[in-house]
């Protein structure tokens, strides 16, 4: 996805020696999709594989909720307690299968450990929170709206400004993209696409770090964390060019596409990933058929589970939810409005809702460490009219 971008100095020709200030080399380093997919190409002061050791300190087993009956669910997320103060290491987890793990932290004001997730890219949509994204790439300002999108194997820390974070994170198996009908086939973005490359934020800083103390890096990798010591800072890089680096997208900047009558959810894709795809549910305008209904139609779509997580107390086809409320409609359940919700939408302007939906093709899980935040009454909160 994104493009080619380039951040501090790197030589004419690549593979060739470029040197520093006393006649030595950089180190080059090939990073991404080993030779074959997208990378790009780190100029550094030291090598990479400058590693005092490596071990093994933690694995994890995100359980399931033993409870295998199908139903629609709803979970307050944010009112689970707060995990601990890394927006890395302190995620609750909340849902997942083979190919996606969603989880949520609260994490505190200050600089974090230095991570790499080894097994997964991370989309993490800031709810709440502002600060800065350091990576061997450079830095990259956030804010809240934000979808941070970070590929899997690059080394980042979050220095977090705000007292208040709260970050809704989506890890993926496979590669994180925009939504293939919305690219060329050269790689650019269309003219039909709800954001484009000017909405993308790359690394815009590049500060080469000296200092050589053992740093520690935490990775996530099988399952599991392992501490891997680096002789020397990791942000050592003078200079890099590519496709593969840290980026960011405000929902804000999410163009939203109406039409006269109701749009179905595709057309507030965003992101695709493997085995799911993420949309935005952005404030807009609404149908403007004289006797549309905004609000959806009750549906019942086979071999899809459909998350949504919401980032504002309005939802234009459900009561009861609040900001950061997920609600879980797994494969072929239906559902709908609730109780009046549809009337009620006939004639409305607009909707200033804001929520992120995950939608995935193999099942979902819940966790049973969200299992404390759910509402056990939403799946009978469709009978209202019938109380
Ligand atoms: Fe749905």
């Amino acid at each position: 996805m994104v493009y080619y971008h380039r951040l501090g100095e790197i030589p004419h020709k690549r593979h060739t020696a470029f040197r520093q200030e006393d006649g030595s080399i950089y180190q080059e380093h090939l990073m991404g999709y080993g030779f074959y997919g997208l990378k790009s190409l780190l100029y550094t002061l030291r090598p990479p594989t400058e590693l005092r050791g490596v071990e093994r300190i933690e694995e994890f087993n995100w359980e399931p909720d033993p409870d295998p009956t199908l139903r629609l669910r709803h979970l307050r997320t944010h009112s689970l307690a707060s995990a601990g103060k890394s927006p890395t290491l302190d995620r609750t987890p909340l849902l997942f299968n083979d190919d996606v793990g969603i989880s949520i932290a609260r994490p505190a004001a200050g600089e974090d450990v230095f991570y790499r997730n080894g097994q997964g890219d991370e989309i993490v949509f800031v709810t709440e929170g502002e600060g800065v994204l350091e990576s061997q790439m450079g830095e990259l300002d956030f804010r809240q709206g934000d979808y941070l999108v970070i590929p899997k194997g690059i080394i980042h820390r979050y220095r977090l400004k705000t007292l208040e974070n709260i970050f809704f994170i989506i890890e993926s198996r496979g590669y994180v993209r925009s939504p293939d009908r919305y690219r060329s086939t050269h790689g650019q973005l269309l003219e039909h696409s709800p954001y484009c490359e000017r909405d993308i934020r790359p690394p815009s800083r590049l500060i080469t770090q000296i200092a050589t103390d053992e740093v520690p890096i935490i990775v996530k990798s099988r399952n599991g964390l392992q501490r891997m010591t680096l002789c020397h800072h990791p942000f050592d890089t003078i200079g890099w060019d590519g496709y593969y680096y840290p980026w960011a997208f405000n929902i804000g900047d999410f163009e939203p596409i109406t039409g006269r009558i109701h749009q179905p959810p595709p057309v507030h894709q965003t992101f695709e990933g493997d085995g799911f795809v993420v949309c935005s549910f952005v404030p807009r305008l609404f149908d403007y058929h004289p006797e549309s209904i905004p609000a959806p139609y009750n549906h019942s779509n086979i071999g899809s589970d459909e998350a949504i997580y919401y980032c504002s107390e309005e939802f234009m086809s459900r009561k009861g939810i609040e900001c950061g409320s997920i609600t879980l409609h797994p494969d072929g359940m239906p559902h709908g409005p609730h109780p009046g919700k549809a009337e009620a939408s006939i004639g409305l302007q607009e909707t200033r809702e804001t929520a992120v939906m995950v939608d995935t093709f193999k099942p979902l899980m819940v966790a049973k460490t969200a299992l404390p935040c759910e509402d056990k009454n939403y799946q009978t909160s469709w009978l209202e009219h019938t109380k």
